[in-house]
């Protein structure tokens, strides 16, 4: 059986995920808020991640995931190295992968981004669930919360809340009966 992937993001008010070069100083606007990720992070069993998303991650030189293991869906052969990551590289069919995922029992996947990735996921009806956090500023120029062809995927709403002093936190579920 597929894991279920669950797209957990930070974006701005105009749908940037980074700016220009992996700059993430939007998140930064994100005030006054109880960081829950801890929570979310203990309900995940698993990762997925774009090769651009990871080339920050290394960039960034340190691996804040334990051991829960993670896919990077990247066309080289091999990946830069980066200390305490449990990490494989994949190249191929996405369905494929979210079946080998749920195969090896792992049930609760985190897409960890970036908008290339998320664009061929949804293209391909692979996304689940959705929770956004929306920081309250805009970025201009950055790779969007997805990019790329996809058809009109509707998800339905489960909460709406405020995050912090002005951020919102949307969580949706993917609707494909609709
Ligand atoms: N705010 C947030 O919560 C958040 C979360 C995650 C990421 N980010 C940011 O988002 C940015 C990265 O996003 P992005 O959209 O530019 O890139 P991305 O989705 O992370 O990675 C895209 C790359 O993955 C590889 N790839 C994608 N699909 C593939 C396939 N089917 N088969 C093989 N390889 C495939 C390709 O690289 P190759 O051809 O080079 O292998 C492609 O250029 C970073 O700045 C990161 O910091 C922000």
């Amino acid at each position: 059986m597929a894991t279920h992937v669950v797209y957990y993001a930070a974006l701005s008010l105009d749908g940037r995920i980074a700016g220009p070069d992996h700059d993430l100083g939007f998140l930064k606007t994100l005030t006054g808020a109880e960081n829950d990720y801890e929570i979310f992070f203990a309900d995940i069993d698993s990762l997925l991640m774009g090769a651009q998303t990871w080339t920050f991650m290394v960039r960034h030189g340190s691996w804040p995931y334990g051991e829960k293991p993670t896919w990077v869906v990247t066309h080289a052969p091999q990946l830069a190295p980066l200390d305490g990551a449990v990490v494989e590289p994949f190249a191929g069919d996405l369905t494929e992968l979210v079946r080998l995922i749920g195969e090896r029992g792992l049930k609760r996947t985190w897409l960890v981004g970036g908008g290339d990735l998320t664009g061929q996921l949804l293209a391909a009806d692979l996304i689940d669930e959705l929770i956004l956090t929306m920081a309250p500023t805009f970025v201009g120029r950055g790779p969007a919360l997805a990019d790329g062809d996809f058809p009109l995927r509707r998800f339905t709403l489960g909460e709406t809340g405020r995050f912090g002093d002005d951020g919102v936190r949307l969580r949706y579920e993917r609707a494909r009966e609709l």
